[in-house]
C-alpha cells in the first residue's frame, strides 16, 4: 500500500489530516484520551466558550431519536479563563490542531472572548459558534440575518490573527446568504451544519422530552441534509470548508469532500464509539490507497454531475 498524502490547507490553517472532532461531542479533548491517541487526529474543536462559566440548561437535555439525537446542553462550559489556565496546556503534548469554538450573547462577549484567546500558546484557531440552537439569547440569532452575521464576523476578524472559522446554522432558507455574509466579514474558513433545530414529544405524559422544549438534531438522521448544503456553500463561496452532520465513518468523510469539504467534523459519532475518529483516519487512508487517490486533498469538489 503506497503512503497517502493526508495533510490539507484551509487558508491559513494547515491540518495533518483532515478529520477533526466537533464542538460539544468530545469535550475538551483530554476526556478522550483513554479511547484514543489525540496526536492521531486532525484537529479537536472544544466545547464552545462563553466569557464567563456556564450551567447550561436542565436536563433532560438529550435523547435519542431515530438515527440521530437531539440536544439542549445550553452551552454548558468552564469559561474562556478556565479553558486557558487549565483545558487548553493540558493539550500542549499532543501533535493536533485545537480550535477554540466561541459563544457569546452579545457581539461584544464575542469580541472579549476572541481578544482572551489572542496569542495563547498551542491555539490553531477560532471557530465562531453563531449558529447554536440551544439558548434564548445569542447563538443562531447572529447566524441567521447576513446583515448582523457579517458585523459580528467584522468585529471578531478586527481583534484576532488567527484562522477565523465560522460556523453556519442550517435553520435558514438559503445556507448562501450567511455563507457569504460570513466571508464578507472577514472568515478565512466556514464550517457546516450545525444542528437543525428539532422536539421531542412524550405521547404518554403529553410533555416534551428536552426540558428545553426544543433543541438540536445531529446524527445520520441529518447528513443528506449536511451534503446538501455543504455542496450549495461551496458553490456560493471561495473559502475552504469543514463539512459535517452524521459523518459515521471513512466514507461518509469522502461523500463530504466530493462535495465540496475540505476537511470534515466528527461529531454525535463520538457518543456511539468514542475512539472511532482515530479510526477513521486509518480508514481514510486506506479508502484512498485503495482508490489510488495519493492525495487526500484530491477529492475536494469532485463530485462528477
Ligand atoms: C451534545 C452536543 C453538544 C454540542 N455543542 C456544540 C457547541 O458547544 N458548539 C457548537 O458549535 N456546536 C455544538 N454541537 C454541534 C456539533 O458540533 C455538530 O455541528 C452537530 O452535532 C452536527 O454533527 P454530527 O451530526 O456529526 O453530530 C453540539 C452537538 C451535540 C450533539
Amino acid at each position: 500500500m503506497s503512503a497517502v498524502d493526508l495533510t490539507v490547507k484551509l487558508g491559513p490553517l494547515t491540518l495533518k489530516n483532515p478529520v477533526v472532532t466537533a464542538s460539544g461531542t468530545f469535550g475538551y479533548g483530554t476526556e478522550f484520551s483513554p479511547f484514543l491517541d489525540l496526536s492521531t487526529l486532525g484537529g479537536i474543536v472544544v466545547k464552545g466558550l462563553s466569557l464567563r462559566p456556564r450551567r447550561g440548561n436542565e436536563p433532560p437535555r438529550i435523547c435519542e431519536t431515530p438515527s440521530g439525537m437531539l440536544n439542549a446542553i445550553g452551552l454548558q462550559n468552564v469559561g474562556v479563563d478556565a479553558f486557558l489556565q487549565e483545558k487548553l496546556p493540558a493539550l500542549l503534548p499532543f501533535d493536533t490542531a485545537v480550535l477554540a469554538n466561541v459563544y457569546g450573547e452579545r457581539e461584544e462577549e464575542y469580541v472579549q472572548v476572541c481578544e482572551r484567546l489572542e496569542g495563547a500558546r498551542g491555539l490553531a484557531g477560532i471557530e465562531l459558534n453563531v449558529s447554536c440552537p440551544n439558548t434564548s439569547r445569542g447563538g443562531m440569532q447572529f447566524g441567521v440575518d447576513p446583515v448582523t452575521l457579517e458585523r459580528l464576523v467584522a468585529a471578531v476578524r478586527r481583534v484576532t490573527s488567527l484562522p477565523l472559522i465560522v460556523k453556519l446554522s442550517p435553520n435558514v432558507t438559503d445556507i448562501g446568504e450567511p455563507a457569504r455574509a460570513a466571508v464578507a466579514g472577514g472568515a478565512d474558513i466556514l464550517s457546516l451544519v450545525n444542528t437543525f433545530t428539532g422536539m421531542g414529544i412524550d405521547a404518554e405524559s403529553r410533555r416534551p422530552v428536552l426540558n428545553n422544549v426544543v433543541g438540536g438534531l445531529s446524527g445520520p438522521a441529518i447528513k443528506p441534509l449536511a451534503l446538501y448544503m455543504v455542496h450549495r456553500v461551496a458553490k456560493a463561496v471561495d473559502v475552504p470548508i469543514m463539512g459535517m452532520g452524521g459523518i459515521m465513518n471513512a466514507v461518509d468523510a469522502v461523500e463530504f469532500f466530493l462535495a465540496g469539504a475540505a476537511a470534515v467534523q466528527i461529531g454525535t459519532s463520538n457518543f456511539l464509539n468514542p475512539g472511532g475518529a482515530a479510526t477513521m483516519v486509518r480508514d481514510l487512508e486506506q479508502w484512498c490507497s485503495r482508490h489510488q487517490v495519493e492525495k487526500v486533498r484530491d477529492l475536494t469538489g469532485g463530485l462528477r454531475t
